[in-house]
């Protein structure tokens, strides 16, 4: 009469079945980027990148993985509920996302509430990662390159006299401005102006924005901005007769900045995670790769899609679990991962310990100019 011993042993049984399930389960992984609006190329660059990963790996991997991708359409408001849907709809066991920096602090509270990994490919505001522990980065930060365009800025094309430009709508924008002018002003350089030069996203008429930058004649011009509106100012800029260089971060890194801006983009200079023409041998193969999937070059916002997926399944893998506390602990614990943007460590603030690269504008495409180690 006594059945404790059987049906405890049947429970121990059962519960084990279903952890060896739960290990060998479909593990999700949600991404949330801009596939339209302002800053649309980020998100569809991601998401090749991403998706070229995703599908080297399943060639190899025993474990399932399944990917379900959201478009914010470049909105803060969007971003989070596509991230609610992905926590409490899906049930995600991480979110990749977004790119942005402003999309990707709107999306790490609710990330971080959950004790979910959010892992942005590409955010670098140096505020993101600091919301939480489950938010990293496969990234540097503008801190860094901030002072990688200062120095480079004084110390290369010889500059002093600068003037900076902010898109004010834009969390990135504001922090690697300021980053900038921290440098440049400690290294020996000066302000054109003292006023504050600014525009908002989705701004198209910079006439007025260019009469102020054409008084201060400055003779390097700091515009930390996204590639739309870089491309229109630029271009504007140069129909004025302003012929100083721009100097800008990676928010230009897109191929639709040759179009919006035309030739007026050559000779302009910045700061970004990967130049398609690097000689190393893991470049040249990535390039190939995706230029026979996608028919175009890739840009740093693919080849830090590719690296994220790679992380993130790395870090699965030698997790051995489903638990997101689990997953998390294993993607902190990055050492020298082998990526296309370079050896990816992840530090203690969990941000990801990397060369920068400083690229040339031509008129069709960015050429790379030379490597900053951290
Ligand atoms: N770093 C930018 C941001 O934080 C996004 C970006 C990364 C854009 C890489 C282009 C290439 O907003």
């Amino acid at each position: 009469m006594n059945y404790t011993g059987p049906s405890h042993k049947l429970l121990a049984f059962l519960t084990s079945l279903l952890l060896t399930t739960a290990v060998m389960a479909d593990i999700k992984i949600g991404v949330v980027v801009p596939n339209s609006g302002p800053t649309a190329t980020f998100g569809q660059e991601n998401i090749n990148g991403v998706k070229m990963a995703m599908s080297k790996i399943q060639k190899t991997s025993k474990q399932k993985f399944s990917l379900i991708v959201e478009d914010d359409k470049s909105e803060a408001i969007e971003a989070t509920n596509a991230i609610r849907k992905l926590l409490n709809v899906d049930k995600v066991n991480i979110v990749i996302g977004e790119v942005t920096s402003s999309n990707t602090l709107a999306m790490a509270p609710i990330a971080q509430e959950n004790k979910v990994p959010l892992f942005s490919p590409a955010a670098t505001n140096v505020k993101v990662t600091q919301i939480g522990n489950f938010i990293s980065r496969a990234c540097f930060t503008d801190d860094f390159q901030g002072v990688v365009m200062a120095k480079f800025a004084i110390d290369t094309l010889k500059k002093k006299n600068g003037l900076i430009v902010i898109d004010n709508s834009n969390d990135y924008s504001k922090g690697l401005a300021s980053a900038f002018k921290a440098e440049f002003l400690k290294n020996g350089g000066k302000l054109a102006s003292e006023e504050n030069l600014t525009y908002v996203q989705k701004d198209t008429d910079f006439q007025s924005l260019l009469r102020k930058i054409k008084r201060a004649n400055p003779d390097v011009i700091f515009l930390p901005g996204y590639y739309q509106e870089v491309g229109l100012i630029i271009k504007g800029a140069r129909a004025l007769g302003i012929t100083a260089p721009f100097l800008g971060g990676d928010g230009w890194d897109s191929p639709k900045l040759f179009e919006i801006a035309g030739p007026a983009i050559a000779g302009n200079y910045i700061s970004s995670h990967f130049a398609p023409d690097d000689k190393d041998p893991k470049v040249q193969a990535f390039v190939k790769d995706y230029e026979k999937t996608y028919k175009v070059k890739p840009g740093a916002m693919a080849a830090l899609g590719y690296d994220a997926l790679g992380i993130v399944v790395d870090a699965i893998h030698r997790a051995k679990s489903s638990k997101s506390e689990d997953i998390n602990a294993a993607l902190l614990a990055t050492k020298n991962y082998p990526g296309v943007t370079g050896l990816i460590s992840i530090d203690e603030n969990r941000n990801s310990k990397k060369a920068a690269v400083v690229l040339e504008t031509t008129a069709k495409e960015f050429i790379f100019k030379n490597k900053v180690n951290p």
